[in-house]
């Protein structure tokens, strides 16, 4: 049976990365798959966060769910510590990680920066949590951006680690998803950098809530070169910003580059640009009324998360009780 299993953490603004890199794809995979998809809070705190700031974030993110189109009906939406398996597993499977191969995670290293020695253990493990909120559904498959493969491949190691100590075939080895459409989003500010809510200037994201005029001069502002479009792949190569900007319209517009090449080709970014908010602007403001709508309404938030809970907590506790039979925790 395939499952898909996916995260965001409640850490801020959304904004086109997560939207076009990850919820937006979701929503279609819930037509072909059973899908879990969580707000991963505990995540969220290996960086420091405000309490007040974080219980709101975390219903943003909900809304930001439903207001894109996922169907708590279909799929489950659960905060990741309302179910106490994720936090148990992980100690569990960090007894089968080998610290050699956390020390070689990428994203660690640039969180921790040179003050190795005072970063926190829940960064350094950070992967095996991700490890655990995969495992606990026993997933098959992953949706995930470019920049979290490492840790998913990771989640595949330890999961083989475990299988191999005890010798059996438990957890199924979660296979990434990568999105043609949308694999990464960049900054407006420069193409070379990730569209990022920690980016300290708010023009180098479009984030969901915004609103029309707020779109409008971010696009207007959006770094670009001094050529017209192109018409082929090919030269975009030293074009970031170019290659950037059409990855957007063809992401929306659930297109492949060559066929928005062949749409605007020739033109120039002025007159792109004008496009280019038009279809933003379409798009995200229909979100961001429904996303304001849904805000207004926090009881029928928490409700949907406890619906989630439930249903998480069915599927992972009978896990966990099997891995623990497997390990030699006695269950009393
Ligand atoms: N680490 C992921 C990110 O920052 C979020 C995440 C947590 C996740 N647990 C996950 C993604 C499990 C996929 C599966 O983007």
């Amino acid at each position: 049976m395939n499952r898909i299993f996916s995260g965001v953490q409640p850490t801020g603004n959304l904004h086109l990365g997560n939207y076009l890199g990850a919820i937006k794809n979701w929503v279609s995979l819930q037509k072909s798959f059973e899908c879990i998809f969580c707000i991963v809070d505990l995540h969220a705190i290996t960086i420091k966060q405000n309490p007040k700031e974080l219980e709101k974030n975390t219903l943003e993110v909900t809304a930001a769910y439903l207001a894109s189109g996922i169907d708590p009906e279909k799929t489950i939406i659960f905060n990741q510590s309302s179910v106490s398996a994720h936090a148990e597993l992980t100690w569990m499977l960090s007894c089968f990680t080998p610290i050699g191969w956390l020390n070689r995670m990428t994203q660690f290293k640039e969180k921790a920066g040179k003050k190795r020695e005072n970063a926190v253990l829940g960064l350094f493990s950070y992967p095996v949590l991700m490890a655990s909120d995969i495992l606990a559904y026993k997933a098959t498959h992953v949706p995930v951006g470019e920049d979290q493969k490492q840790h998913l491949e990771l989640a595949r190691d330890i999961a083989g680690a475990f299988n191999q100590t005890y010798n059996n075939d438990f957890f199924p080895l979660p296979e990434p998803q990568i999105f043609e459409e949308a694999k990464r989003i960049m900054s407006l500010r420069n193409g070379k950098n990730k569209m990022s809510k920690s980016d300290d200037s708010d023009y180098s994201r479009i984030n969901i809530t915004d609103n029309k005029d707020l779109i409008n001069l971010k696009i207007k502002k959006a770094k670009t070169d001094a050529y017209p479009l192109p018409s082929k792949k090919e030269d975009l190569k030293d074009r970031p910003e170019a290659a950037n900007l059409l990855e957007i319209y063809g992401a929306f517009k659930n297109e492949k580059l060559d066929k928005v090449l062949k749409e605007v080709g020739g033109k120039d970014f002025s007159s792109f640009k004008k496009i280019l908010t038009d279809l933003t602007i379409s798009k995200i403001e229909p979100i961001s009324k429904k996303m304001n709508d849904y805000l207004n309404n926090k009881d029928y938030l928490k409700k949907i998360l406890n619906k989630g809970k439930e249903k998480a907590d069915e599927i992972s506790s009978k896990n966990l009780s099997e891995i623990k039979k497997i390990i030699g925790l006695l269950i009393i």
